[in-house]
Order: C-alpha cells, then sequence, then structure tokens
C-alpha cells in the first residue's frame, strides 16, 4: 500500500465514511480538492490541532518502568531465556498466520495514527508534517515484511532456517518507523525479538510495540526492554543466545557491538555525512528548495540529512544560487511541534558536544551565511528533561574546506555547509573522500553529468533532481556503503531484507 491508500483508511470519530466518500467523488471527478474545508479530513488543521493540543498536555500514559525496567545481568538473561523459548511457538504457527497478524498490525499501527503523532512529537520535536509519513512507513514495513515473510518460504532449492531470537536497538530520531522496521522483520522472519528503544524516545516506540501486542504478537514473542545502562544493553547483544543484530546508530556503537560479539551477525544502518551536487545545468529554484528540506527537515537530525551542498563552475562563482538558499532557509518556519505553522521543529536535548561546535565555530575560512541561534519561546516543548534549551535556528556556513573537519564531520542537526567545485568530477571527489557513504544528491539537467555521477558515486541511496531524505519502503530501500553501514548488505525495505535474518538449508527432495 502506498501512502494514499494509508491516509484514506484512517478513522477518527468516525471520520471514514466521509474520507471514503471524498474518495468516492474524487474518482467520479467530483471532488474539490479542499482538505481545510472539512474539519475531519486526515491532514487537515483541526485534526492536526487536536494532535497538537495532546502534544503539550502529553495526556498519553506509557508505563514504561512496570513493565520492562531491566535493573541487571539476571533480568537480561531472564529476558533472553523467554524470547528462545517463545520462538518455537511463533515459527510453528507458519508463515501465514504470522502474516496475518502483521498485516492486523499494520491496521492497529493506521488506528493509533493520532497517538504516535503526538508521542513523537512531545518526546522527539517531530511535526506533523514529517511524522505523519513516519507513521506511514511503519505500516508499509508491516505489511511489505508480512509478505516477504510469505515469500521467504517459497524460495526454490533451499528453505529458511529461522533463526530464535534477534535484538533490535534503533536510535531516537525515528521513534516509530526504525523500531518498527526492525521490530516487524525479525518477526516476519519467524523470530523472537527484543527491541531495546533509545532512552529519549522510549514512548514511542512503546506505543508502537503496544499496537502489535494487541494485533495478536505473543508479548514472550516481542519483549520491550527499557535499559538505562549502557553496560546492561551490551550485556543483551553478548549474549551468545541472540542470534541477530539489528542496530541503527553511530557507527562507533557498531563497531563496540561487533567487537564484543564477532560471531553475531549485524544489520546496522549507522551514520552518513551527506551532499548534494548542483551543477550550472540544474534547475536552481527546485535544487535550493530541496537542499533547505534535506539539510533542516526534523532539524538536520536524519543519518540521511544533507550536510553539504557542493555548487559546481558558474553556480559557485555566481551570488545567484547562494541567494536563492538564503531565501529558502530563511523562510523555514522555526518553533515548537504543537505550532502548525512550525517546519522546523526542536532538537532532542539542548546541544552540547559536537552539534555545539557546528553550530558555533567555523573552521579556517568559513563564513557563516547564517548564524543559528538559540531561540527561546514560552512552550513545555522547547526544553529538555534537564530544562536545556532545544530549539535552534538553521545555520548556513560558506566556503567550506575540502578536508576540514566540516567536511567529514556528522553534526546530527540544523547545519549545512557549502563547498565549492570547478567541475562535477572534483565534486565527486569530495563526496568520496568522506568516510561514510548513505545518500548522495544531484542536481543536473544534463544526462552526461547524470551518468558520470552515477558510475562514480560512492553511496547506497541516490536521488536526482529530488531532495535526499525520506526514502519509501518497497520503492527505495535503505542503506549505505562505507562506514555508513555494517553487516550483510541488504537493504531496510527491500527484497532481500529478510534473508539476512534467516540461515538457509537445502530443501528435502520431493515428488
Ligand atoms: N529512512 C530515512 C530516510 O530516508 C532515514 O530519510
Amino acid at each position: 500500500p502506498n501512502r494514499v491508500q494509508n491516509r484514506a483508511r484512517y478513522d477518527v470519530d468516525g471520520a471514514q465514511a466521509r474520507v471514503e466518500a471524498k474518495v468516492a467523488a474524487g474518482a467520479r471527478g467530483e471532488f474539490d480538492n479542499t482538505p481545510d474545508t472539512d474539519p475531519d479530513l486526515p491532514g487537515n488543521r483541526a485534526w492536526g490541532r487536536e494532535i497538537a493540543e495532546r502534544m503539550v498536555e502529553s495526556k498519553l500514559g506509557v508505563d514504561l518502568v512496570s513493565s520492562s525496567e531491566l535493573t541487571d545481568a539476571e533480568s537480561i538473561a531472564k529476558v533472553v531465556e523467554t524470547g528462545v523459548a517463545a520462538a518455537e511457538g511463533w515459527q510453528a504457527l507458519g508463515a501465514d498466520e504470522r502474516a496475518r497478524i502483521l498485516y492486523r498490525a499494520g491496521e492497529l499501527l493506521e488506528a493509533r495514527r493520532a497517538d504516535l503523532l503526538e508521542v513523537m512529537g512531545s518526546e522527539c520535536g517531530k511535526t506533523l508534517d514529517q511524522g505523519d509519513p513516519e507513521v506511514s512507513e511503519a505500516i508499509d514495513f508491516a505489511n511489505y515484511y508480512a509478505m516477504l515473510g510469505q515469500q521467504l518460504e517459497q524460495v526454490d532449492g533451499a528453505r529458511p532456517a529461522h533463526r530464535k531470537l534477534i535484538a533490535v536497538i534503533p536510535p531516537w530520531n525515528f521513534p516509530v518507523a526504525i523500531p518498527a522496521g526492525g521490530v516487524l522483520s525479525g518477526l516476519a522472519a519467524g523470530a523472537a525479538v527484543v527491541i531495546k528503544p533509545a532512552a529519549t524516545s522510549a514512548r514511542s516506540a512503546a506505543v508502537m510495540v503496544e499496537a502489535l501486542w494487541d494485533a495478536g504478537v505473543p508479548r514472550d514473542v516481542l519483549q520491550f526492554v527499557h535499559i538505562a545502562s549502557r553496560e546492561l544493553g551490551s550485556k543483551l547483544v553478548a549474549d551468545p543466545r541472540v542470534d541477530r543484530l539489528i542496530l541503527t546508530g553511530a557507527y562507533e556503537t557498531a563497531v563496540t557491538f561487533r567487537g564484543l560479539r564477532p560471531d553475531l551477525p549485524i544489520l546496522a544502518e549507522t551514520s552518513g555525512k551527506n551532499a548534494i551536487i548542483v551543477t550550472p545545468s540544474a534547475d536552481l529554484d527546485l535544487a535550493a528548495k530541496d537542499v533547505a528540506t534535506s539539510a533542516f527537515g526534523h532539524a538536520g537530525q536524519k543519518c540521511s540529512a544533507a550536510s553539504l551542498v557542493i555548487l559546481v563552475g558558474s553556480v559557485a562563482t555566481s551570488k545567484r544560487f547562494r541567494g536563492q538558499l538564503l531565501d529558502a532557509v530563511k523562510s523555514i518556519k522555526v518553533g515548537t511541534p504543537e505550532h502548525l505553522e512550525t517546519q522546523m521543529g526542536t532538537v532532542i536535548t539542548a546541544p552540547s558536544g559536537k552539534l555545539l561546535r557546528g553550530l558555533t565555530t567555523l573552521g579556517a575560512g568559513e563564513q557563516w551565511l547564517i548564524k543559528p541561534e538559540p531561540i527561546v519561546v514560552d512552550s513545555p516543548l522547547a526544553l529538555d528533561a534537564e530544562g536545556g534549551n532545544r530549539l535552534w535556528s538553521p545555520g548556513v556556513r560558506d566556503n567550506v574546506k575540502r578536508g576540514s573537519e566540516y567536511h567529514k564531520t556528522e553534526y546530527f542537526g540544523p547545519i549545512l555547509g557549502i563547498m565549492t567545485a570547478e567541475t562535477l568530477d572534483e565534486a565527486i571527489d569530495m563526496v568520496n573522500e568522506i568516510d561514510y557513504g548513505l545518500t548522495s544528491g544531484l542536481h543536473s539537467l544534463d544526462r552526461d553529468e547524470l551518468a558520470l555521477w552515477l558510475r562514480r558515486i560512492e553511496a547506497g541511496n541516490l536521488y536526482v533532481n529530488r531532495g535526499i531524505t525520506g526514502a519509501i519502503v518497497r520503492r527505495q530501500s535503505f542503506g549505505g556503503w562505507k562506514k555508513s553501514a555494517i553487516g550483510a548488505g541488504t537493504k531496510a525495505g527491500g527484497p532481500s531484507y529478510l534473508h539476512g535474518l534467516v540461515d538457509w538449508v537445502d530443501a528435502p527432495v520431493t515428488g
């Protein structure tokens, strides 16, 4: 199902029938596409306003502590034991029955879209326009992996030897879709799953997991563990009964886990330092818009975000593109996510360390085109748990030098650097010199330039004449090269992902 179908199925207070009537009218060519006139239509202002109010009140009670807080190594061992024991029953259900439950999970995620948007907004600063496609992505994962789980049984000449226990360790920044992708893939591949959510967005993951439990995934087959301590998280991964690790996080974290368990197959999405190249043949209006949204959507806190724009030839030497880019960035409305006009929300915690350096310190020869500033507003969502200010305006630094710290470092926040190159080849060299290779973009209307870029660029997800975030399950499977990935080389949301989660044995000869 695509996003349009997902949206049309949303049901709140009887809105479903009216939505269907609108869709049917649309199919007959009678639909005046003005969503604001129908207060119940998904995505409209009244619907959004209600969710926004709930974000501030933060009414949603998710009891993380009583059911799942783990305090010692013994409790981790117990979780592992429970999962391993539960795997047999889950496997015995068979692929079709597992798929039925996972399709139902997709329906429940849809029905709880508002709850998910609320908790993502209050916890992580997700604006509704960022959170809404994220919920759709989680639903797409449910449907797609359910189907792939059924197909797994049909590979000619081999059958999957199901693994028993998969650990899923997601990041905080896509607090619903990435945990959902990991958990649903493991379940579809016939394993029991233990998810250890990121501490800063554990409630969002919990709302997602509850939907899966309510859909019929047994609680011992899918265990949610809220482990506050790093040491205990490592103990989970280090347990030899864990068969696979699905990890999204920093490259260094993946390396640490690999050191702990060299024998453990890891499917890891790691860091990114992504660039969009703009050549003189580009549609510059479109390029400026796409660079701004790729850099500053979710305040730049995406592994896929654009952190660099590399201007080639006359785009670098003329003032025109820089002017358009500045206009685009200055027009971004910064605020807290309960205000529906907000286009760029908060950072997860008041910046410290590397991000603060990126927001405040220039390298040699660099200058600010737009200097990022902390913004103080009267909203509980502007503050982190320690009371630190989470709201910053976007920053653009010019004249970033090849080989400098900014060229090579991921900052994970609302900051964009401009580099310049004389030729497309030189710009590609600048991208390929970066250790990471997750997403990459080209804005060019010249077919020869496109062919050159496609041949040479080193990155897992390539985007031409569009933004570089927002991969879509099944259509753009997601995964990186170089230090942006560790593991089996299978991409999330792609046809071979589940193959990395099972072993294969020859099928018995029949007939
Ligand atoms: N899958 C996310 C994106 O493509 C990270 O932006």
